[in-house]
C-alpha cells in the first residue's frame, strides 16, 4: 500500500489519473474531457504489456496496482480503470492500494447500475476473454437489479468473449468490410439474433469504436450500451461528492504516457481519442 505521507496533497486542480492496457482507454479518457472541459487528465496505456484480455488475472492485478501507485504518486486525486479485463479482475487490489482518500472508477460497476436502472430484459455483454471469465458483469448486473422494483427476475444476462474485435479495431479496421462478419459470428456462436436482445454492453474500451458495425448487424431494435459517457459521468459525480471536482481552469493539459511507444501506438491513439494527441513514453517498467 502507497504511504499516504509520501504523496502530493489531493487538489481539485489535480489530474484524473486514467489508465488502461493500451489506447482503448483513450475512449474513455476521450468522454471524461467532454464531460469535464476543466479537468487534467494523465493517462498511461501499458502497451508492454497489452492485451490484458489474454492474462492471467494475477499478472492484471500486479500491474494495474503498479500503475495505479504510480499515478497517484504523480499527484493524480483520482483514477479510473479505463479497462474491462482490469476492472475485472483488479479494482479491489487497486482500492485497497491507494487507500481511501483516493476515488476509484470502474468502468463496470457504473455501466451494470444504469443498465439494470433501465427497461432491458435480456441483456448481452461482449468483451475479452478476461472480462468474460470473470463473470463480474453478470454479478454486478444482478446485484444491481436485486434493488430496483421487481427484482432480477424475468431478466436475464448473457457474456460472450469477442477477443478478436480489440486487435481489429486496434489495426484501424473499425470500418473495415469484415468487421460485421466477425460480429454476426460470434453473435450467432452465442445464440443471439436481434430479436433475442434487447440491449448489448459493448464490455470493453475498444468496441466503442465499433458501434456502427454493432448497429448494423444488430438492428435498430437493441440499445447499444454507450459506455464511456455514463464512466464519465460516474467520474464526474465521484469528484463532486468528494470534493475534487474543477470547476475552474481555461487551459487544461492532458498527458498521454504508454510504457512502450511506436508510430502504430501513435496513430491508433489519434483513431482513439482524436487529432492532436501527442503522445510520451513512460519507463514505469524500466
Ligand atoms: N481495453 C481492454 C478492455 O477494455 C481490451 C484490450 C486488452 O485486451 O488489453 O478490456
Amino acid at each position: 500500500m502507497s504511504s499516504s505521507s509520501s504523496r502530493p496533497s489531493l487538489a481539485s486542480k489535480s489530474p484524473i489519473g486514467v489508465f488502461d492496457s493500451g489506447i482503448g482507454g483513450l475512449t474513455v479518457a476521450h468522454a471524461i474531457s467532454r464531460a469535464m472541459p476543466a479537468e487534467p487528465i494523465s493517462y498511461f496505456g501499458d502497451t508492454a504489456h497489452m492485451p490484458y484480455g489474454d492474462r492471467s488475472p494475477e499478472l492484471v492485478q500486479s500491474w494495474s496496482v503498479r500503475i495505479a501507485e504510480h499515478l497517484v504518486s504523480n499527484g493524480c486525486k483520482a483514477i479510473v480503470i479505463a479497462c474491462n479485463s482490469a476492472s475485472a479482475t483488479a479494482a479491489e487490489a487497486v482500492r485497497d492500494a491507494v487507500g481511501p482518500a483516493v476515488p476509484v472508477i470502474d468502468v463496470i460497476t457504473p455501466v451494470a447500475a444504469q443498465v439494470a436502472a433501465g427497461e432491458a430484459r435480456r441483456i448481452g455483454v461482449i468483451g475479452t476473454r478476461a472480462t468474460v471469465g470473470s463473470g463480474v458483469y453478470g454479478r454486478c448486473l444482478r446485484d444491481a437489479m436485486a434493488h430496483q422494483l421487481g427484482g432480477a427476475s424475468g431478466r436475464s444476462v448473457e457474456e460472450w468473449a469477442t477477443p478478436l474485435l480489440a486487435p481489429l479495431i486496434e489495426e484501424g479496421w473499425h470500418e473495415h468490410a469484415l468487421m460485421e462478419p466477425v460480429i454476426a459470428a460470434y453473435l450467432e456462436a452465442a445464440g443471439w439474433s436481434a430479436d433475442k436482445l434487447d440491449a448489448l454492453i459493448p464490455g470493453c474500451t475498444h468496441y466503442p469504436l465499433a458501434l456502427d458495425a454493432l448497429r448494423k448487424v444488430l438492428g435498430p431494435g437493441v440499445e447499444l450500451v454507450n459506455g464511456p459517457d455514463i464512466v464519465a459521468a460516474a467520474v464526474a459525480q465521484r469528484l463532486a461528492d468528494s470534493g475534487l471536482l474543477s470547476t475552474s481552469g481555461s487551459t487544461t493539459h492532458h498527458r498521454f504516457a504508454v510504457s512502450d511507444l511506436t508510430p502504430s501506438f501513435a496513430d491508433s491513439a489519434r483513431r482513439f481519442f482524436g487529432s492532436g494527441i501527442q503522445l510520451d513514453r513512460d519507463a514505469l517498467w524500466d
